[in-house]
């Protein structure tokens, strides 16, 4: 069957924020994040200042409103910090526009062409779960790095700051209400024409407290993953509900960032002031048996904290930060995938404990 809307990538992730300035500056040292673009009243922008940060593959947009009234302010009063667009590159953002809203998608801006020195650029968006939005990027006749209204920003990049080797997105996990993963899942099916990659329910992932469902979602190519999690009832409050609680409305849980060599990278995030979740050492005293040799010395692993998950093709090495805003809400992932195509299910239960343990120092279990 012909693919109705052919995604080329992501291309970018743009976060809603109180203070885009400061946080641009966290990405870049604590993650290592080159600033490329930007727009703000001294571009011509009077609504908000946005900052383009960019490490391999992966580009994040931050912005910030200028003023008490805007749809910006209201989403950072109501969610705090978070994301608000997974955009995606398309070869016409019209025709992506058309086909979803045709398939019952709700439209969040027509199709703008932007006309510009460098060329034509095109963006169209949709609504998905919660305040969360898609928009289809055309940039196809625009010669543009950035974004049109943008100025490059390299020079204002921090100084003496490496990349700590991320290069792509992996996937990016949606959080939605007790009941309701199964509409988006056939939204994402549906409108967006993906397709469902493996699913796990809470019998395999429940804790005495927390309990999720979880299904994937992927693009006909399978470089886009969305899966999207619903809290399953509990002993007590879980980390989906708990997510919930705080952001608001269903959103962005984790994104995950991938990097071919973790062991590195983690390294360097833990010296510039990234927090990670930590499991017991009696998880790494049990991994040779559960998952077999591995290329990596499981000592330096269990002193960084990273965690191994195999499947049929091979095996994975992951680790989650603590949430990266004072609200409990969105969170990042690392991983190196040695073959493996699976999330790290093996690691769910000693991963919720761990979730757990946070959420007692919060009061919030
Ligand atoms: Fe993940």
């Amino acid at each position: 069957m012909e693919d109705f809307l052919p995604l080329k990538r992501i291309d970018h992730i743009e976060f809603y924020c109180g203070n885009a300035k400061q946080s641009a500056i966290y990405y870049q040292y604590a993650f290592g994040f080159k600033l490329t673009g930007y727009a703000g009243l001294e571009t011509g922008n009077k609504e908000n200042a946005s900052y383009v940060l960019e490490q391999g593959k992966i580009r994040f947009i931050l912005t910030s409103p200028y003023t008490d009234d805007s749809f910006i302010s209201q989403h950072v009063k109501k969610h705090g910090d978070g994301v608000r667009d997974v955009a995606f590159e398309v070869d016409d953002a019209v025709k992506a526009f058309q086909e979803t809203v045709k398939r019952g998608a709700i439209a969040v801006l027509e199709p703008t062409v932007f006309d510009t020195p460098e060329g034509k650029f095109v963006k169209s968006s949709i609504k998905t779960f919660g305040d969360t939005i898609h928009s289809f990027i055309d940039r196809k006749n625009y010669s543009g790095k950035l974004f049109p209204g943008f100025v490059d920003a390299t020079n204002r990049s921090l100084k003496g700051i490496t990349d700590t080797g991320l290069k792509s997105v992996d996937h990016m996990v949606g959080n939605v209400e007790l009941g309701k993963m199964l509409n988006w899942v056939e939204f994402y099916a549906n409108t967006l024409g993906f397709s469902q990659l493996l699913s796990f329910d809470d019998k395999d992932i429940s804790t005495d407290y927390t309990a999720l469902m979880s299904k994937v979602m992927q693009n006909n190519t399978g470089k886009i993953k969305i899966p999207i999690n619903e809290p399953a009832p509990g002993k007590k409050k879980s980390q989906i509900e708990e997510y919930l609680d705080f952001y608001k409305t269903p959103g962005i849980q984790h994104i995950a960032l991938t990097t071919p060599n973790i062991i590195e990278t983690v390294k360097l995030l833990n010296e510039r002031g990234v927090e990670f979740l930590t499991v017991p050492g009696t998880y790494y005293s049990e991994l040779e048996n559960r998952i077999g040799k591995i290329d990596e010395d499981i000592k330096e692993l269990g002193k960084l904290g990273i965690l191994v998950d195999k499947d049929e093709d091979g095996y994975l090495l992951q680790i989650f930060t603590k949430p990266v805003e004072d609200r409990p809400t969105l969170f990042f992932e690392i991983i190196q995938r040695k073959g493996a195509r699976s999330f790290g299910k093996g690691n769910f239960k000693a991963l919720f404990e761990s979730i757990e343990r946070e959420q007692s120092l919060r009061g919030t279990l």
